[in-house]
């Protein structure tokens, strides 16, 4: 008994108090009599010390790693140059096991799984997020929507939520994922846009963080079959107010994330050559970046150079990406390799207000456009796309009741994480990732 009952995080606030703390064994080594152990409870790590009667039980002595203990002690501060976390240390006074680990298959966790096979660590997911570099990635996403809500707020957007199971499709048939509902055939929702569009008369500038949904065929570093969506959408805007806005988005968000040391520092840890995007971004033409690539030998995927029209595949963005080492906002794609509801430029029919925020290291992490706001050319557009425009009406309908000029995006929260945190993939970014074939745990 005894002991205030306090989280890690608050260890070294309850400096040289009696405190009570669980949590789980992270790491375990045994020094001359004493035991050491690294507890932590997902609010932080703590060095605990066991000695004397206390490093003599048989629990003690059977200790495993991922064993739950309790532990009444009193915090101390360490003298420098001890390597304890934040140089504290509880010295118990009284501890028990809670619930004992198997112990011996430490392979699986993240802190010594370095080159274990992609599919093991996917399937001990729930144990590879206990890992220091997994949680810390979790934190920092947990830290990352906070900020882009507090950024939202100040800008006046107000968030919504959209539903996720609909009749309509965003970004093309072939990414739909569909099922029955109730008899008819519905979606998961590859973007939340249209809804949010409908909310412009109602609500003024919106956002949604939702997940989105797409069957995509191909394994890739930066495609997930779920991922969490950021999308915003503006009113009365022109296609540079929405480009300013995207910079103050990405910007403010980053400010605020870096402004909470304990974020700051895992950034840190993860991504030690992290640089803060200089502003303006850098921009190119859609028709300037096919020269770029061209000039600078980087082909298609069939080994061709690039012509006008084409679309710019992974590889070859992401090696024009890298070798600028700089977010890059490229602009004015060709309609046919965008989506129908796109604003055409206004004397350049065959080109839209389009824009694709590309980052180091990813590539795109977010597609935007002006919206076409005269439902004739929207008709139009669902026409040339072979869309039946009957699940549409309702966002046909809108343009008819007072329309304006409006354009908005759609923000990859893992891919802009994967930036963030340097990940190789976003799946590290993604609590229980889904991609093609995976679905579990
Ligand atoms: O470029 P996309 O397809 O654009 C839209 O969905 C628009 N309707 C958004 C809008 O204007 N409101 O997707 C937007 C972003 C991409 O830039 C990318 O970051 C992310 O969503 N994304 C994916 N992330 C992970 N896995 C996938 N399969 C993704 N597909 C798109
Ligand atoms: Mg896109």
């Amino acid at each position: 008994d005894g002991g205030k009952k306090i989280k890690i995080r608050s260890a070294i606030g309850s400096r040289d108090q009696q405190v009570r703390v669980s949590g789980w064994v992270h790491r375990l080594r045994s020094q001359k009599g004493l035991i050491f152990i690294i507890l932590r409870d997902g609010t932080g790590y703590l060095q605990v010390v066991l000695g004397g009667d206390c490093a003599k039980t048989y629990d003690a002595l059977t200790l495993t790693l991922e064993s739950t203990i309790e532990v009444v002690g009193t915090i101390k501060a360490l003298p420098e140059g001890k390597s304890a976390p934040d140089n504290h240390e509880l010295a118990a006074d009284w501890w028990r096991c809670i619930g004992k680990a198997p112990g011996g298959d430490e392979a699986f966790l993240n802190r010594v799984a370095e080159g274990t096979e992609m599919s093991k660590l996917a399937d001990s997911r729930h144990l590879v997020i206990r890992g220091e570099t997994a949680s810390s990635v979790l934190k920092v996403r947990a830290a990352v929507l906070r900020a882009f809500r507090a950024e939202f707020d100040a800008l006046g957007l107000l968030e919504v939520t959209p539903p996720c199971m609909v009749q309509t499709q965003v970004e093309g048939g072939s990414t739909l994922f569909k099922f029955d509902y109730y008899g008819q055939e519905a979606y998961l929702t590859q973007s939340s846009q249209l809804y949010l569009e409908t909310c412009l008369p109602s609500l003024g500038d919106v956002f949604c963080v939702q997940e989105s949904f797409r069957a995509e065929k191909s394994h890739t570093r930066r495609h997930l079959s779920e991922y969490t969506h950021l999308e915003a959408e503006l009113g009365f805007l022109t296609f540079e107010d929405l480009l300013a806005h995207l910079e103050q988005i990405i910007c403010g968000t980053l400010e605020r994330v870096l402004a909470d040391p304990a974020s700051a520092s895992m950034i840190k840890q993860l991504n030690p050559d992290f640089a803060f995007p200089s502003r303006p971004f850098r921009r190119m033409d859609y028709k300037e970046a096919i020269k770029w690539l061209n000039e600078h030998s980087i082909l298609t995927d069939e080994g061709k150079e690039h012509v006008v029209g084409d679309d710019i595949a992974e590889a070859a963005e992401r090696r024009m990406t890298d070798a600028l080492n700089v977010p890059i906002f490229l602009t004015g794609f060709p309609r046919e390799i965008k989506s129908f509801y796109m604003k055409r430029v206004p004397g350049d029919e065959h080109f839209t207000e389009s824009v694709d925020v590309l980052m180091p290291g990813v590539g795109e992490i977010v597609g935007g456009s002006m919206r076409m706001s005269d439902p004739d050319e929207l008709l139009q557009a669902y026409k040339n796309e072979g869309i039946d425009a009957k699940p549409y009406h309702w966002y046909t309908d809108q343009r008819k009741y007072g329309t304006c000029e409006h354009g908005g995006y759609g923000l990859g929260v893992e891919r802009f994480l994967a930036w963030l945190t340097n990940r190789y993939t976003v799946r590290e970014a993604s609590l229980y990732p889904r991609w093609t074939g995976r679905c579990t745990p």
